[in-house]
């Protein structure tokens, strides 16, 4: 009896060594994480469509800018580039990555109450964060950007999370994120590159499209209000991660604190507005907690949503969610 008792500590003290050693060696392995080389492929058909489909996120509006000569050429609404959210052409970890995730598509979206393809994935990318019109499937450029993201996704199973994937995660404050704080943070960590009014600063080479060295965080040329980066939650840990260009999520610059704070500030900002946000997340038991619009399933008002703090709403939903089979849920179009 004693030794099966000694026996199960030892066991459990070694399972635990080895997991923790498993954990270590996964962090450090993690520096190593590569994605599959589009330098590599042949110049082939194929080959040529991956390579373009890499030109169209990190050169957006060189090829479907708003400023393309043809007018039929123009699809996007500003002059981002996919890769200045998707960094690194995509393959940043918890710079958005949209590595290993083709698999996964067809995938329910609860922001459109549907399963939706990879293309129309890309195309709420599309009308949101580049405030654009959708690509037809059948266009080149949406078969290109898809042969990339597949190229991307080489061996990932469906179901399978690569880690890394999103911005990250990171504590949340027990108080409402504030944009007077923000404004300081502004000052001292992003003006130099995001510039005043947070205007961005563009491309200096002229006839390559009128892109951005450092893109706009608000204003007109800035994604719309109903984007993911117009989100609290999404926008903090992607600068937390990420910014000042040139951090990674190992090394970050500023606290959470300061991220939150803003990020706070950047969506405070006026930037486009789409129209028909309300009919986003048809169950809106189902809708991100700092979706900046409403209507909203737990009665909290719209700046709430926006700027936190977020217990007391979640509280108030897992109670909804509880209720939930006893009474109907209103919220269930
Ligand atoms: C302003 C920032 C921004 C820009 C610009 C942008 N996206 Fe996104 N994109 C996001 C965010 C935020 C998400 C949601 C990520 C998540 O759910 O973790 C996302 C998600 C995606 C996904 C799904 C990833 C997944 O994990 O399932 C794809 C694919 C994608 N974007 C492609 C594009 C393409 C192609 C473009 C350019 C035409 C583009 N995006 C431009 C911010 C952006
Ligand atoms: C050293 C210059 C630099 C500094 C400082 C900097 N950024 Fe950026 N930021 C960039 C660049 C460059 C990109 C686009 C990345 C790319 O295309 O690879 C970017 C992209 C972004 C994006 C996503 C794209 C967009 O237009 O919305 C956000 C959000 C952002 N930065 C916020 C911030 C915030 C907030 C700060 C201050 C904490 C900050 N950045 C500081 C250079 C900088």
């Amino acid at each position: 009896m004693r030794n099966a008792l000694v026996g199960g500590a030892l066991f459990a003290f070694l399972a635990l060594a080895t997991s923790v050693a498993a954990e270590e060696l996964g962090a450090s392995s993690a520096k190593f994480w590569s994605a599959p080389q589009v330098d590599a492929l042949p110049y082939d058909a194929h080959g040529r469509l991956i390579r373009l489909g890499r030109d169209l996120i990190t050169a957006t509006y060189a090829h479907i800018g708003p400023d393309m000569p043809n007018r039929a050429q123009r699809f996007a609404g500003n002059n981002l580039a996919c890769g200045n959210c998707h960094l690194d052409a995509g393959v940043k970890k918890f710079g958005l990555p949209i590595f290993g995730v083709a698999a996964d598509f067809p995938a329910y979206s609860a922001r459109a109450g549907a399963e939706i393809t990879l293309q129309e994935r890309i195309n709420s990318c599309m009308t949101r964060s580049m405030n654009g019109r959708p690509l037809p499937a059948s266009s080149q450029s949406m078969r290109a950007i898809v042969a990339y993201v597949q190229f991307l996704s080489k061996g990932v199973r469906k179901g399978e999370k690569l880690s890394g994937l999103g911005a990250g995660t990171m504590p949340e404050l027990d108080r409402a994120a504030d944009p007077a704080r923000g404004r300081d943070i502004y000052q001292a960590r992003c003006l130099s590159c995001h510039n005043v009014d947070g205007a961005g600063v563009q491309n200096s080479l002229p006839g390559l499209g009128a892109g951005y060295a450092f893109p706009p965080l608000w204003g007109s040329d800035s994604f719309n209000d109903g984007a993911g980066m117009a989100r609290l939650i999404t926008a903090a840990n992607f600068i937390h991660s990420n910014m000042p260009d040139g951090v990674d999520y190992l090394h970050p610059l500023l606290s959470p604190e300061e991220a939150w704070d803003v990020a706070a500030l950047m969506i405070s900002k006026p930037r486009p507005h789409r129209a028909g946000l309300e009919k986003d997340f048809p169950d809106l038991l189902q809708k991100p907690i700092d979706a900046p619009y409403g209507p909203y399933a737990d009665g909290f008002s719209e700046k709430r949503h926006k700027y936190g703090p977020y217990g007391p709403i979640r509280e108030k939903l897992k109670e909804i969610e509880k209720q939930k089979g006893e009474v109907s849920n209103p919220n269930v179009r």
